[in-house]
């Protein structure tokens, strides 16, 4: 007896992509709500991968937020999750179910279209960076009608009694929610 044929279930194929290097696309229509693709990576303190950042040893590209002390690192025993670009008007997020990120379609994404999902990148700290630098340092191509022009998260909307947040010092470091760089 033999176990009968296996369909092809994968929606995604990585290849270039316009808006950075390498990029991940839809090889058939993905329906609305899909779990895509776990985000896989080696998991690491958070404050372990930045300190290795620091030092020069480690690059972020790949690296996500799982919560507040610990990251993914897709660069090590990662998959093609970690190449899915950044857009500011995404078709995908990422969900954690079970303490593990996936990222879902959040609208039916047509074939042959990329996979992009916010990342939202927060400094390490409390501290923020001006919307300029943020631009100059970490600029968005994604070419979305209302691209805000960088990687890093829009200011969170503060009480009006909230006494006004500093615009230098500390630079992103940091992936905050669940998001690469
Ligand atoms: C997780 S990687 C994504 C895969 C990447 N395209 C590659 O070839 O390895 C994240 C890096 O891709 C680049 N990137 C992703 N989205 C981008 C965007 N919308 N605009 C510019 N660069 C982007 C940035 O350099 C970012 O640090
Ligand atoms: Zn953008």
């Amino acid at each position: 007896m033999t176990v009968g044929k296996v369909q092809d279930r994968d929606f995604i194929q990585v290849r270039a992509s316009g808006i950075h290097g390498t990029g991940v696309f839809a090889k058939r229509p993905i329906p609305k709500g899909t779990r895509v693709i776990e985000y896989a990576g080696r998991r690491l303190p958070k404050a372990q991968l930045l300190e290795a950042a620091e030092r020069g040893e480690r690059k972020l590209t790949y690296v996500l937020n799982l919560d507040a002390l610990t990251a993914i690192d897709g660069a090590e025993e990662g998959n093609d999750a970690r190449f899915i670009n950044h857009s500011c008007e995404p078709n995908c997020e990422v969900y954690i179910f079970d303490n593990t990120p996936y990222i879902y379609a959040m609208e039916a994404i047509p074939e042959g279209t990329e996979l992009t999902f916010d990342y939202k990148l927060q400094s390490a700290g409390s501290m923020r960076i001006s919307l300029a630098l943020s631009r100059e340092l970490f600029p968005c191509n994604c070419g979305a009608s209302h691209c805000r022009g960088t990687l890093v998260a829009p200011p969170k909307k503060r009480a009006k009694s909230a006494r006004p947040v500093p615009t230098s010092a500390s630079l992103p470091q940091d992936l905050g929610g669940s998001h690469p760089r």
